[in-house]
């Protein structure tokens, strides 16, 4: 058996990726660390909470004892998806993003180091570029401009793992993708916000005009590339992964897509004050992934549409989340296991 470690596994892409991997990858066995933040969930992996090849271990990557701990398992994989992850939080308040993005990921590479793994994959975003020109597209090689202090953090931590890579030999690789969607969204972002507040007659909040662009990737496409990227991708390197959706699609043409298929009319859009240093518009050359055999499968279009009939089938999962009695929820359910 693989000796895997996932951290962040119970938040969105991580749970994810964590049931795309028990499917794929019949030779691992996985370990997923979490500190069950707001944003970690058990609900999203409980169909899988008794798989002999799944562990569930309550942890913060920034503290160095309970990450010693989980190592002892014979790790040979960390992906690391773990992060503070919304940008208005971060706008908020940004200490918690750092600690994770920096020094948690600094946690884990002395931990990867220390063990002599075989590879430290470190999930990251194309927030790391910053805003680009109509007509741009972000390299792997570019500078980074980030604009928020959740890719501020995103970036330092990109390049402690750089630094790690090439001081200590670490084997590393590093993938930077677009926006996600898919089951198991925190209602926070943008995608399930929307849906579940249309389907509890609320508004939607588009922040200005709605016209900035992001490159929208169904969580499942994501994992596949995180897989070829484990398996072909040269170590000490960064892949961009995104959809390439052409032509491009603003927010407010996704908000009117969430619209059509919830049967709600335009009225419901509610213009808000735009978020502060708002990034107007993402987009990243794929070219590299392109050569190691990956491109999007989900069609776009469906696939959002898909996804958004998935929130609506699945008020379960994310109403104790909507209602503020989350903790209570998760508490009482999961966490005694
Ligand atoms: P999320 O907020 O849904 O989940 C984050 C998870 O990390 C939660 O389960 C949380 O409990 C856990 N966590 C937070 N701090 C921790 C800590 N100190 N120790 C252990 N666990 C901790 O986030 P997400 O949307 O699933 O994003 C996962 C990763 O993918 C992040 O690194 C993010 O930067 C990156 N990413 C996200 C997107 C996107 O569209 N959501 C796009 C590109 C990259
Ligand atoms: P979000 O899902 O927060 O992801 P990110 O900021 O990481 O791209 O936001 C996606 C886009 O939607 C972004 O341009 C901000 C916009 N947005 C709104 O217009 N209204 C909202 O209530 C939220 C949360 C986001």
């Amino acid at each position: 058996m693989k000796k895997v470690l996932v951290t962040g596994g119970a938040g969105f892409i991580g749970s994810n990726y964590i049931h795309h991997a028990l499917r794929v990858h019949p030779d691992w066995e996985i370990w997923n660390f979490d500190k069950l933040t707001y944003a970690g969930n058990l609900a999203n992996l409980k169909d899988i909470d008794t798989d002999p090849r799944y562990h569930f271990v309550q942890g913060d990557i920034a503290d160095a004892t309970a990450v010693a701990e989980v190592m002892k398992n014979g790790i040979e994989i960390i992906i690391n998806f773990a992060a503070e992850s919304h940008v208005d939080r971060s706008i908020k308040g940004s200490q918690e993003f750092l600690v994770t993005g920096v020094l948690g990921v600094q946690t884990l590479l002395d931990a990867a180091k220390e063990h002599s793994i075989k590879l430290f994959y470190q999930i990251s975003t194309d927030e790391v570029y910053g805003d680009v020109e109509v007509g741009q597209y972000s390299k792997e090689t570019d500078m980074l401009h980030p604009s928020s202090p959740y890719s501020a953090a995103k970036a330092a931590g990109d390049l402690l793992v750089l630094a790690y890579a090439r001081t200590h030999k670490v084997p590393v690789v590093l993938s930077r993708c677009t926006n996600n969607y898919g089951p198991y969204q925190y209602p926070e972002k943008m995608l399930p916000l929307f849906v579940t507040n249309l389907i509890q007659g609320k508004k939607v909040p588009v922040y200005g005009d709605g016209q900035q662009i992001r490159d929208w990737l169904h969580v499942d496409d994501h994992c596949r590339a995180i897989d070829l990227i484990i398996e072909k991708g040269n170590r000490g390197e960064i892949y961009n992964i995104g959809a390439n959706h052409q032509p491009e699609w603003v927010n407010l043409q996704v908000t009117k897509l969430i619209l059509d298929e919830l049967k709600a009319d335009e009225s419901m859009i509610e213009h808000v004050t735009d978020r502060p240093g708002h990034d107007r518009r993402y987009a990243v050359d794929t070219a590299k992934i392109s050569v190691l055999g990956w491109k999007p499968l989900v069609a776009p279009d469906e696939g959002l549409r898909q996804v958004v009939r998935w929130y609506k089938d699945h008020p379960e999962w994310w109403q104790p989340i909507t209602s503020g009695d989350f903790k209570k929820y998760y508490e009482s359910q999961y966490r005694s296991a």
